[in-house]
């Protein structure tokens, strides 16, 4: 069997496509544009490309957007006290913070991702969103799970009564993609380093959600003939070659359907974060 290839690109553009339309309606009946602050604390390489890929995709979708570019020696209160000033700026609805932050402020990433108001937090990952997602109340969803369930739903692969086997536990995309999984009606368990073994388990799965960062991580053997298989994974392995958490080729010829590293899943992040900002907008618009 050769999978049907879930490309990222096409999805992509469709969410894109429905977060325009919303922000054009918001215009139209608030007067108001959707707009979206990333703070970006020092000089990593890999999030001046994510960063420029955001306000690439506000500029494209007529979302109001500000970078904010502080140095990798900028104090947790300098920081802070950023963050206060978008929470109470009218023209914000979202607002990021760029990880990873620089060392010195490594230990302090749960104060700082706590400081942003809920209402904006269009990461997802303050604890509010986080409780309210798995009380399966309207929250901010983290967006490269929530574009990866959206992906599926669009492109009708079977969820309700499914099983679904996730390899990875991160706060980022292991637990909530099970808790979007859940909400669903797909029998979910999350698998990871301890897990005793792994290729049984995830031979069970109908839906495969690969997010462990290590490349090629699932070989052929370790998937069910025909199941979903997502890979979130983007592993460098050379300076111009990603490689995903999954052996491609390998597991395309087991696999009912795949989606590719690059030009998969990453490619929805940008577009769900899209989303986002312009939910978190309505929600705040709607309150005045
Ligand atoms: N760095 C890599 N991915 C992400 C993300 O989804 N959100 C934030 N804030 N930083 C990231």
């Amino acid at each position: 069997m050769t999978a049907r290839v879930l490309s990222g690109k096409e999805f992509a553009a469709k969410f894109k496509e429905d977060a325009a339309k919303r922000a054009r309606a918001l215009e139209a009946k608030y007067g108001v544009t959707p707009g979206l602050a990333v703070i970006i604390v020092g000089e990593d390489p890999a999030s001046q490309v994510y960063v420029r890929n955001k306000d690439r995709a506000c500029a494209e979708l007529g979302i109001y957007s500000e970078v904010i570019r502080m140095a990798a020696d900028t104090t947790k209160d300098a920081l802070l006290a950023k963050i206060d000033e978008l929470n109470y700026d009218k023209r914000i609805h979202g607002i990021l913070v760029q990880l990873p932050l620089p060392e010195g402020l490594h230990a302090e990433e749960k104060a700082i991702l706590d400081r942003i108001d809920p209402a904006k937090d269009v990461d997802g990952f303050h604890p509010v969103n986080v409780g309210k997602l798995s009380l399966g109340e309207p929250a901010l969803v983290p967006c490269t799970p929530s574009g990866c369930l959206k992906m599926l739903e669009l492109a009708g692969i079977p969820i309700d009564g499914q099983r679904a086997v996730i390899v990875g536990r991160s706060n980022i995309v292991g637990k909530p993609m099970a808790q979007l999984l859940l909400a669903k009606n797909a029998t979910v368990t999350i698998c990871h380093s301890h897990t005793k073994h792994l290729a049984e388990v995830t031979r069970e799965a109908d839906i495969l959600v690969a997010a462990v960062g290590k490349p090629k991580f699932i070989t052929a053997d370790m998937v069910k003939s025909g199941a979903t298989v997502i890979d979130v994974g983007i592993n460098r392995i050379a300076p111009k070659k990603l490689v995903g958490d999954v052996d491609f080729e390998a597991v395309s010829e087991v696999a009912g359907a795949i989606t590719p590293v690059p030009g998969g899943v990453g490619l929805l992040t940008v577009a769900m974060l899209m989303e986002n900002v312009v939910t978190a907008a309505e929600l705040q618009l709607a309150e005045k």
